[in-house]
């Protein structure tokens, strides 16, 4: 099989960018399965059910997110509703899926998410688990229903938590990704000859911005410490993501490809 991943939709930018390029992009590859990161596709913060449904609608067949899950006060009550939609599964305040498995070409495929304890501020802290202990649970469970493929998101800050976790994992999931930093990284990989890894996917969101932030505000921001309001950059962007395939005898990952797409 073929699976999809790509990176964090920001804003109506990337937005677009996703519906310019999805459906060339499933075809032109082959793809089975696509899961696609969206905490920051409405304007920057958060989901609502409006970007929910136009990315379902192109086909998609997961959607997670990461720590922008309280942005959006209205979603609170909306995340239990939408088994396709993923919030980090080690995140206890919230009634949400953490997990599913969803079946494609007669096949069990499992998807999780979890998100980082480390360099994320007060919101990994209070109401977080262990993101190891989590996984190690979870993992667990998919593989007692059937999953023959397992694709953890891990949406995290610090590169050598994401690092670990793809070591932790390596004989029991398929894909270990990471997101949220929104910067690709070139690290992909094949972990003991059968688990996908690479520390982050990057984004989908708009060139000449600060991953995603105007650069104007960034700017204000870094150079004199001062307040400015977060406005999303609407200029053109670029997608990001991977491509992994299996081989679906042995049941393993035997190639991860970055895609990039100015
Ligand atoms: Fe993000
Ligand atoms: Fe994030």
């Amino acid at each position: 099989m073929k699976f999809l991943v790509i990176g964090d939709i920001v804003g109506n930018s990337g937005m677009n960018k996703l519906k310019k390029e999805y459906n060339k992009l499933v075809q032109e590859n082959s793809i089975d399965f696509v899961i696609i990161n969206g905490e920051n596709s409405a304007a920057g913060k958060g989901l609502r059910l409006k970007e929910y449904d136009e990315i379902m609608n192109l086909g998609t067949d997961v959607i997670t997110m990461g720590n922008h899950i309280y942005y959006r006060k209205e979603m609170a009550e909306e995340y239990i509703k939408l088994p396709r939609l993923l919030v980090p599964a080690n995140v206890t305040n919230l009634k949400a899926n953490g997990s599913v498995i969803v079946e494609k070409n007669g096949f069990k495929i499992g998807v999780l998410s979890l998100l980082g304890k480390v360099g994320l501020g007060e919101v990994a802290q209070e109401n977080v688990l262990s993101p190891f202990e989590t996984a190690r649970k979870e993992v667990d469970k998919l593989k007692t229903d059937g999953a023959k493929y397992i694709f953890l998101d891990f949406h995290a800050e610090a590169t050598a938590e994401k690092i670990a976790m793809g070591y932790f994992l390596e004989n029991d999931v398929t894909c270990v990704f990471g997101t949220h930093t929104h910067v690709q990284t070139a690290d992909e990989e094949i972990i003991n000859c059968k688990m996908a890894y690479i520390t982050d996917v990057g984004m989908t969101g708009p060139k000449n911005s600060v991953i995603g932030l105007k650069k104007e505000t960034a700017l204000k921001r870094f150079s004199t410490g001062a307040y400015a309001k977060y406005e999303c950059s609407d200029n053109d962007a670029t997608l990001n993501g991977i491509i992994v395939t299996t081989d679906d005898l042995k049941g393993i990952a035997i190639k991860i490809e970055r895609i990039s797409i100015k």
